[in-house]
């Protein structure tokens, strides 16, 4: 157990699975009560539960946080149980086609633009009150997608070009009230989405990930994590209105570089977290939410 986030209140968005469990398992590991939200078929029950039983503070809420009245009892839940909010990681997102945009379908369009943008939007607008009281701060999921582009999900890049643009405004803005901003760029990560068994992404794709960057892997959950962590602590008080990229170089790599990676870089590192859903993602239209 660590002390970087002692004392403070996060609520991490799309905290049941993926990298959203590993920011949720940190941040409860460095002294942060967590309220873990998630949809309602989301284990993020479970992992307030698993938090707990290693001895850290952790809540969970259920509910579609792309409608006002659920951000709203989300931050109200927060507020309610450890009286204040210093942090809010908007993690959640969804990927669930890739195609050819003359074959994409208008019902992924908008469900990513409901999960991935307006979840965004509700959840900073409804925490900024909270946030402002406490001089916190707000870190979002961006991703080398959202600089790059990323074909056969043409829109999913926009929707993350949507949060990078919207995170840098954000920072600008609320410094008056001191409150950072910043948002963070993962690479092809460990989850659910990168592997072709569990998500929308085929073999191709998936080979591709771990050579367009320059470890020649997927980032773990925990990797990503930890650059939550910092960007969420006060360790990054002069950090606000940056996209801080975690693509294992992807962004700068020119060509096949993982084939050329040293045996170093592609071993991953064991991590400390106890991560048990890391590919019970959303890679599929739910029809609930
Ligand atoms: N996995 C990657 O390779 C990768 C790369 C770049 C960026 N990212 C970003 O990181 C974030 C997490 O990705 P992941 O791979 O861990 O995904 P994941 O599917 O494992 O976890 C995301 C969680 O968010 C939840 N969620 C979606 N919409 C919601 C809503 N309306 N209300 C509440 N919860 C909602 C999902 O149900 C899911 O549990 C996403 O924003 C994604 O865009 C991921």
């Amino acid at each position: 157990m660590g002390n970087r986030l002692e004392g403070k209140v996060a609520i991490v968005t799309g905290g049941g699975a993926g990298i959203g469990e590993a920011i949720c398992k940190k941040f409860a590991k460095e002294g942060a009560s967590v309220v873990v939200a998630g949809l309602p078929d989301d284990p993020v029950e479970a992992v307030a539960k698993e938090i707990m039983q290693e001895g850290g503070t952790a809540i969970h809420f259920t509910g579609d946080l792309s409608l006002w009245p659920v951000a709203q009892s989300c931050v109200d839940l927060a507020v309610k149980q450890y009286g204040k909010l210093d942090i809010l990681i908007n993690n959640a997102g969804v990927f669930v086609e890739t195609n050819y945009l003359t074959d994409y379908s208008e019902e992924s369009f908008d469900y990513m633009m409901k999960n991935n943008v307006k979840t965004t939007f509700l959840m900073s607008k409804a925490a900024l009150p909270q946030l402002q009281k406490t001089k916190g701060n707000i870190v979002s999921a961006g991703s080398e997608a959202g600089v790059l582009g990323i074909p056969q999900n043409a829109p999913y890049g926009g929707t993350k070009g949507f949060v990078i643009a919207f995170t840098k405004g954000l920072a600008a803005e609320q410094a008056a009230y001191g409150v950072r901003c910043n948002v963070v760029g993962p690479g092809p990560i460990d989850t659910a989405w990168t592997h072709k068994e569990l998500g929308p992404m085929d073999a191709k794709m998936e080979k591709l990930n771990k050579q367009a960057n320059l470890t020649g892997r997927r980032g773990t959950p925990e990797e990503v994590a930890n650059v939550y962590l910092f960007l969420a602590s006060d360790e990054a008080s002069f950090v606000t209105g940056a996209h801080y990229m975690v693509d294992g170089g992807i962004t700068i790599a020119k060509g096949p570089a993982g084939e050329e990676a040293d045996s170093s870089f592609k071993q991953e590192p064991t991590g400390e977290l106890n991560l048990q859903h890391s590919m019970e993602g959303h890679t599929s239209i739910r029809k609930e939410s």
